[in-house]
């Protein structure tokens, strides 16, 4: 596949032109990054412009497109946070009603902020602490029977690696004229996967993939997908409202790259990581209970925080780990010798019982709207002494930023056991 924005970049680094215009390090190299600066660069003349994009931009993100089947892929590089910003901005065009299964990344909640969106919640059954679970189908139906024009917002897969049944969740989205918005931040590569379990494929009008996070891409690197046309006019625009004005050549770059990589070797490497995945699961299974998930989400149910710490000592780094579990992610590109260092390790360890039992997240009373509570004045206190105090900005660590108590909300004493349980010790109420 051409990668029009790359090759741009490269003729452009190689060039010996005088930059006057800026980045102000004029391409020139600093520390051990020098070997990027020439690359990075601004919308000069032929560079195109993202938000505008009629040149190399447009393209790639044609050949994004055309790789990921939908209707219109457009590039972020400010992650999937603002391709949710974006989804969000245009449920608001529609006025539509926004209903969330409640384990969303702080993002939505930011989003919400914005745009003055209060959501209504769905809770799952939540099967690992707040982070996961299953959303009951027939409360699905029930929320969007009550709202004649509504849209829909999941997380799937969500932070342990949980997904959604999408194909009958976006049936009962048409049958009442919902919109189905997906975060799939965790989930780009799942277009490639031998079978393909991508949102839009499955249905979803549209979602954000991080190419970051499964993707070989630099951080920061995102698509919004649209599988439903009535959007792919206005996204543009939708994006630029909340977007920094001079997006990164160099993580857009490496979207463009990222298109010759699924164009050649992904699903080929996709199938190794799977079937190895796969494996690695059973051999360890002896020893660790494995969270059912999508594929290259390897979610250990035990004391994550000691499994983290003795992974460490072996030179080994996991995404996110607490008391009930570990998430350690896997991606195309691992190799064999990737596994077999991982699964030396984890079976040197004797993993201790996680402390899940009976986390979950009670039916939230809600006192503020949430942008009021948002941008209200606030002060930080001592979670143990919040009990009734009105959450306002929400201060959940990142990974996983899911958040407990949603800013407007009261705090509850159930609430603050869950503060405990996940290390949060001082909360922001409102003054
Ligand atoms: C489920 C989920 N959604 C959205 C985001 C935001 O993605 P990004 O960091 O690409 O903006 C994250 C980030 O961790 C996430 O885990």
């Amino acid at each position: 596949m051409n990668t029009p924005l790359y090759d741009f970049l490269e003729k452009y680094a190689g060039s010996n032109t005088l930059r006057m215009h800026m980045p102000g390090h004029k391409g020139r190299a600093f520390g051990n990054f020098g070997s990027i600066y020439p690359y990075d660069i601004t919308e000069i003349s032929g560079a195109d412009s993202l938000f505008e994009a009629e040149g190399v931009i447009a393209e790639s993100e044609r050949n994004a497109a055309s790789l990921f089947g939908t209707a219109a892929t457009l590039y972020s590089a400010e992650g999937s946070t603002l391709c949710i910003q974006a989804m969000l901005a245009l449920m608001k065009r529609e006025n539509r009603h926004v209903i969330a299964v409640r384990n969303v990344h702080r993002s939505f909640l930011s989003a919400c902020a914005l745009l003055g969106t209060e959501p209504e919640w769905i809770y799952p059954k939540y099967t690992g602490g707040i982070l996961s679970g299953d959303a009951d189908l027939r409360d699905i139906e029930k929320a969007l029977s009550e709202h004649e024009n509504s849209c829909l917002y999941i997380t799937s897969p969500d932070y342990l690696g949980k997904t959604a049944d999408i194909p009958a969740i976006s049936e009962i989205c048409r049958r009442y004229g919902a919109a189905l918005l997906v975060d799939n931040a965790h989930g780009a590569h799942s277009a490639f996967m031998p079978e393909n379990r991508h949102p839009i494929h499955l249905g979803a009008d549209m979602c954000c993939d991080s190419a970051h996070k499964m993707l070989p891409a630099l951080t920061g690197a995102a698509y919004l997908h649209i599988g439903n046309k009535r959007y792919a006019g206005g996204a543009k625009t939708a994006m630029s409202l909340f977007a920094s004005t001079s997006p990164s050549y160099l993580i857009m770059g490496s979207l463009d790259l990222c298109n010759r990589y699924i164009a050649g070797k992904i699903r080929a490497d996709l199938e190794y990581a799977v079937s190895r995945t796969e494996e690695l699961k059973r051999r360890i299974s002896e020893k660790y209970e494995v969270y059912d998930g999508e594929p290259l989400h390897l979610t250990l149910l035990c004391n994550g925080n000691k499994a983290a710490q003795e992974l460490r000592k072996q030179g080994i780094e996991c995404e996110y780990a607490d008391g009930s579990c570990i998430v350690l992610l896997l991606s195309p590109v691992n190799t064999e010798e990737d596994f077999t260092r991982l699964e030396k390790a984890l079976m040197s360890i004797s993993p201790e019982r996680g402390d899940n039992a009976g986390i979950k997240l009670p039916v939230m009373e809600k006192a503020v709207p949430l942008r009021e509570a948002v941008l209200s004045e606030f002060e930080t206190i001592p979670a143990e002494q919040a009990e009734g105090r009105i959450c306002a900005f929400i201060n959940v660590p990142c990974p996983p930023a899911v958040p407990i108590a949603v800013s407007g909300e009261i705090i509850s004493r159930e609430c603050i056991k869950i503060y405990k349980r996940y290390g949060i010790i001082n909360v922001n109420v409102l003054k």
